[in-house]
């Protein structure tokens, strides 16, 4: 089939404006929205600015907008569009630093900021065995292990676009995965900041993230338990 493909370029340091270009693809159905920008740039315009590693939904790093929501190129198939028509841009409410490619410093800043891993300085069991946890306290935090840190929900999310302070989804999912483990003793720490003046009251419940999410966790439901933990100050 013949694919219109419509690709955000901008090159700040060159171009006063951002603008478009154009490239008609031949493509398979299965073929995924990654195959067609590696395609432009084989054949087409080697300058193409984007990111990727992978290539099979597990890094991360290519999370664009593609016909208006974010996904993963790598994950996306043509058929699943439902369009010959196919638009690509980069993630709203990051700076671009050169086409498809977004400064990921201040998500990466919000993320630390809640201390993503295991804090306990209790001394390990005597008898040389980790500390063991039951399914249940397993399944507590499971859902939110699964994220791979692609920026496509806070990047989808009105209250981050309002206002790049917001701490974010994506933050609050990793300090999810950590307040609810029963092995970890930094909970109250993480909660007093997501407390804060641009933590999880932000959220409006928009449920964008959710939606926008290539690992399907439920995000907004994960706020809605760091809100609770907050204001109970339970963590079951
Ligand atoms: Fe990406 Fe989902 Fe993690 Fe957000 S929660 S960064 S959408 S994997
Ligand atoms: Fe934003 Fe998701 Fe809340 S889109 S407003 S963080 S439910
Ligand atoms: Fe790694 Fe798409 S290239 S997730």
């Amino acid at each position: 089939m013949l694919i219109h493909l419509k690709v955000f370029r901008f090159d700040p340091q060159t171009e006063k404006a951002p603008h478009y270009d154009n490239f008609e693809l031949q493509a398979e159905p299965t073929d995924r929205v990654l195959d067609l920008l590696e395609k432009v740039r084989n054949e087409h315009d080697a300058s193409l600015g984007l990111r990727r590693s992978c290539a099979h939904g597990v890094c991360g790093s290519d999370a664009m907008r593609i016909n208006g929501k974010n996904a993963l190129a790598c994950k996306k198939l043509v058929r699943d569009l439902n369009s010959d028509h196919i638009t690509i841009e980069p993630l709203l409410g990051l700076k671009v630093i050169r086409d498809l490619i977004v400064d990921m410093k201040p998500f990466f800043e919000h993320y630390e900021s809640l201390l993503p891993y295991l804090i306990n300085e209790e001394p390990l069991p005597t008898d040389g065995k980790e500390r063991i946890q039951t399914e249940e306290q397993v399944l507590r935090y499971e859902d939110t292990t699964k994220c791979i840190l692609c920026a496509a929900c806070t990047t989808s999310c009105p209250s981050f676009w309002a206002d790049g302070k917001y701490i974010g989804p994506a933050a609050i999912v990793n300090a999810h995965r950590f307040v609810f483990d029963s092995r970890d003793r930094a909970a109250a720490k993480r909660l007093k900041i997501l407390n804060q003046q641009f933590g999880v009251w932000r959220c409006r419940t928009a449920f964008n993230c959710t939606e926008a999410c290539p690992r399907e966790i439920k995000i907004t439901q994960a706020i809605a338990e760091v809100k609770r933990a907050i204001t109970t100050g339970k963590l079951d």
